[in-house]
């Protein structure tokens, strides 16, 4: 099985530009240029490995959901996907809400100055710090995922904290169409409140009488990377029993649920051939299913739809580059071991998460060379791409390029064998400003006590 899973193009074509930003171009010496940069330049300038994002193209994703949505206020991206101060100050400047799913999150946010009230606070397991931390900065919502939660803001609620707005996580019991650790609403999910064992209405019944919390709607989050032929099915199964349920607790409890978020999800592409629905089917399928399942439902009016996208607002927003340090022929394969590895990008190992490469100094050449395109970690499992194609004069020192790494791979960096993690920028209008400083080997040991 190689990286290409599209039969009609051939096996060595240059790499295919609908992966790259919005921005990329490929000069007339058959360099590739990001937002007006020229890439293996800024791998000179930046060093390897390195997270390059397209300022113009995270912006343009941003907007875009806002079009589909109603607004920007009714889109909060999903910080998990890809968070630093910058990222937080371009969501700000786009009008978009902020999912935050930790204490961690939630510090990052607020150090950039995220107006607090636009902040939305997830966790299966939020910890009672985490929740006064919340309440004391005033975030928006939270979306409750355990009566022991509950527990905890009737706590707090003693203390004079909030009352806050909160939504309450359900759990229809659909297996979504993705990676069996990307499906976050089947009967074995750790997420959400079972709708189906009593538990989600007895959640709204508690929040509905707690002095602590004001009950304003409800969550649902199918899972992540949903590309598969029945994620339109599961879109429609999910709205029914989502209003179906809405219906129940408005009946049962007299709450008025004005907001019902629908969670992120949408997949992108990441090798050729990947088609995953694009974001104007995508929404347009969703907004018809919620209206259509919450009139049947006899919900009136109509509660707002609220979308929480993380990977397809970053994903294809990012590269990373890294440069080639050796070249070895195993016994069955080439490895071609690039200067990262699972320590910038966990996803193959994780996921079994397929990636192309190519040498962005020649972005227009064939790649008919097949190897492996490994990291630099002590673990077999550490490959970036099983099956790359790359250009046949691929040579040591060469920048090497891997697209759509934007969403979970910076997000999910570790420091495994003590790797310094890299440094990020954004490109625009031909320059790059550093985001990110990379890691340095005395960071390594800051937190270390002898
Ligand atoms: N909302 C909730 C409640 C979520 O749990 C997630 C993702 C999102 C929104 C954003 O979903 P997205 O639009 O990015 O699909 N590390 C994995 C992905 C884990 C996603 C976790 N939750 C990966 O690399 O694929």
């Amino acid at each position: 099985m190689t990286a290409n899973a599209d039969a009609t193009r051939p096996l060595d074509a240059p790499i295919d530009l609908g992966l790259l930003p919005f921005t990329a171009r490929v000069d007339g010496n058959g360099r590739l240029r990001i937002g007006g940069c020229d890439v293996e330049q800024l791998a000179d300038e930046f060093g390897t490995p390195l997270f390059v994002y397209d300022e113009r193209h995270l912006r343009a994703r941003c907007r875009d959901y806002a079009r589909h949505f109603g607004g920007a206020a009714n889109v909060a991206y999903a910080s998990k996907a890809f968070l630093c101060m910058a990222m937080v100050h371009l969501v700000h400047e786009e009008g978009m809400n902020l999912d935050v799913a930790s204490g961690g999150e939630l510090h990052v946010a607020l150090h950039a100055g995220f107006p607090s009230e636009r902040i939305v606070l997830h966790g299966n397991n939020k910890s009672f710090p985490e929740l006064k931390r919340a309440l004391e900065a005033g975030v928006g919502r939270i979306v409750v995922d355990s009566l022991d939660e509950l527990v905890r803001l009737d706590g707090l609620g003693q203390r004079g904290l909030g009352p806050v707005d909160v939504l309450i996580r359900v759990n229809p019991g659909i297996d979504a169409a993705t990676h069996a650790h990307l499906a976050t609403a089947s009967d074995e999910s750790k997420f959400g409140f079972p709708i189906s064992t009593g538990a989600a209405l007895e959640a709204a019944r508690w929040a509905e009488q707690s002095s602590a919390v004001n009950l304003v709607g409800l969550h649902l989050h199918l899972g992540s990377q949903l590309a598969g032929a029945g994620q339109s099915l599961q879109m429609r199964e999910a709205c029914e029993r989502l209003a179906v349920f809405a219906a129940e607790v408005q009946t049962s409890t007299g709450a008025r649920l004005h907001e019902m978020c629908l969670g992120g999800g949408l997949g992108v592409s990441y090798v050729t051939g990947d088609a995953p629905l694009a974001l104007n089917a995508f929404a347009a399928s969703l907004r018809d299913e919620f209206r259509i399942a919450f009139e049947a439902a006899a919900i009136d009016p109509l509660p707002r739809l609220t979308v929480e996208p993380g990977r397809s607002i970053a994903a294809t927003a990012g590269v990373t580059l890294y440069r080639v340090g050796t070249i070895k022929e195993a016994v069955t394969r080439t490895y071609v071991a690039v200067d990262g590895g699972m320590s910038d990008n966990v996803r193959p190992t994780a996921y079994g998460a397929r990636y192309e490469a190519f040498v962005p100094a020649r972005a227009n050449a064939r790649r008919p060379l097949t190897v492996a395109v490994a990291g630099k970690h002590c673990e077999q499992g550490d490959v970036l791409v099983e099956s790359a194609q790359l250009p046949d004069d691929l040579a040591i020192g060469d920048v090497l390029c891997t697209p759509v790494t934007g969403a979970y791979g910076m997000a999910m960096a570790s420091n495994y064998n003590k790797v310094p993690r890299p440094a990020v920028v954004f490109v625009m209008n031909g320059s790059a400003r550093l985001v990110v400083r990379r890691e340095t080997l005395d960071d390594l040991v800051r937190h270390d006590q002898v």
